[in-house]
């Protein structure tokens, strides 16, 4: 198959860990007869260097000619905040593409390996049923997406923020939520904060309608601060998640403490034509660019999900899952997850590793 990729690094350790990235899929183009076309764009910090903005329309373009975008991460070094380049850098160049492409459905996928179970920072008791969920975060709506004011009010600033959701909104990430529950283990949590919220009233509604499409699969609704509660006590009582944009991004880092590192956790975004963006969950982290020690498993994580779920290539994103899988089995981690620097290996390393279970693996 030929499959043109956008290649989206961006900023601090973006660059690097796609990089690497990039070796994995011309390892599958080789081993699979594929041809994947690259085309690189610029985005956030980097993209201002050249073009004075976050997020240029020549980067949209390439996006949008591709099959499906493969993203880094956006961001600078917090003591450089004051600079222009790195004002609102997420913001301008994150929201801006999920909203050009209307990226509604946001996946995270929070699975804590056997191999580094001991990561978890919980009792061993608490996860011993295992961790292997999915959330479902709405992208493109919310608080996010409403009206940002600053005002002034008898002489003392005041601000606010806006949340709107529309019926339709729900129902597309609902659908979708219910589709994978179906596919995995039949259980589905609603979360939102509907003894409060209108918007979340609304959410439970539509949700319970679209219930009615998946006669098997099990819906339950929680709140959501007793969802962060029920994450830590049991997280194994969750398969699938689904949930609106501010819960689904503050959950979702909640559940990403559990694997044990940011550097494992990918995501996947569609909008309704299944266009797809694909990128690690974790941010820039311009404390680790530059040191070759930086976790690649995101960006590669990110990029099996790509090959899964935009190209239908899936025995593809098995191997890359299973080699990732063997080589953490080998002991081989990058310093974010080996339990001392001097048994860890750098970013290109692990890649090697990597590289060489994927052939191991290839039947
Ligand atoms: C995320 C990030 C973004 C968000 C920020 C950088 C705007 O935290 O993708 O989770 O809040 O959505
Ligand atoms: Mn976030």
């Amino acid at each position: 198959m030929k499959k043109i990729i956008a290649v989206v690094a961006g900023d601090g350790i973006g660059p690097e860990v796609m990089q690497q990235c990039l070796r994995v899929l011309e390892h599958i183009a080789d081993n699979f007869q594929h041809q994947f076309e690259y085309q690189h764009a610029l985005i956030g910090g980097a993209a201002y260097e050249h073009y004075q903005i976050h997020c240029p329309d020549e980067t949209l373009a390439i996006c949008d000619a591709a099959d499906a975008i493969l993203f880094g991460s956006v961001g600078g070094p917090l003591n450089q905040q004051h600079l222009k380049k790195w004002q609102n850098c997420e913001a301008n160049s994150l929201l801006k593409i999920r909203k050009h492409f209307n990226l509604a459905v946001n996946i995270r996928p929070i699975q804590v390996y056997t191999e580094l179970a001991h990561l978890c920072p919980l009792k061993t008791e608490r996860i011993q049923q295992g961790v292997d969920m999915l959330i479902f975060r709405e992208l493109t709506g919310g608080i996010y997406f409403g009206n940002h004011q600053q005002s002034n009010k008898d002489n003392q600033r005041q601000a606010s923020d806006e949340c709107v959701y529309d019926e339709a909104q729900v129902r597309t990430i609902a659908h979708k939520a219910f589709q994978a529950a179906e596919q995995r283990q039949n259980k589905l949590c609603s979360v939102d904060k509907a003894n409060v919220l209108a918007t979340s009233k609304l959410w439970r509604d539509i949700v319970n309608d679209v219930a009615n499409d998946y006669p098997c699969v099990e819906l339950t609704h929680m709140l959501v601060d007793n969802c962060a509660l029920q994450l830590v006590i049991n997280p194994s009582q969750f398969d699938v998640i689904v949930t609106e944009n501010m819960f689904g991004d503050i959950l979702s880092d909640l559940a990403a403490a559990l694997p044990g590192s940011l550097g494992l956790m990918p995501s996947a975004s569609f909008n309704r034509q299944s266009k797809g963006l694909f990128e690690p969950s974790g941010g820039s982290a311009p404390e680790l660019t530059g040191k070759k020690i930086a976790n690649p498993c995101a960006q590669i994580l990110s990029a099996a999900m790509m090959l899964r779920q935009a190209f239908a290539m899936y025995k593809e994103a098995d191997l890359i899952e299973s080699a990732i899988k063997a080589t953490f089995g080998k002991g081989i981690m990058t310093a974010d997850l080996a339990d001392n620097d001097a048994h860890a290996v750098s970013t290109a390393e692990f890649v090697d590793v990597l590289l060489n279970e994927m052939t191991n693996l290839t039947p």
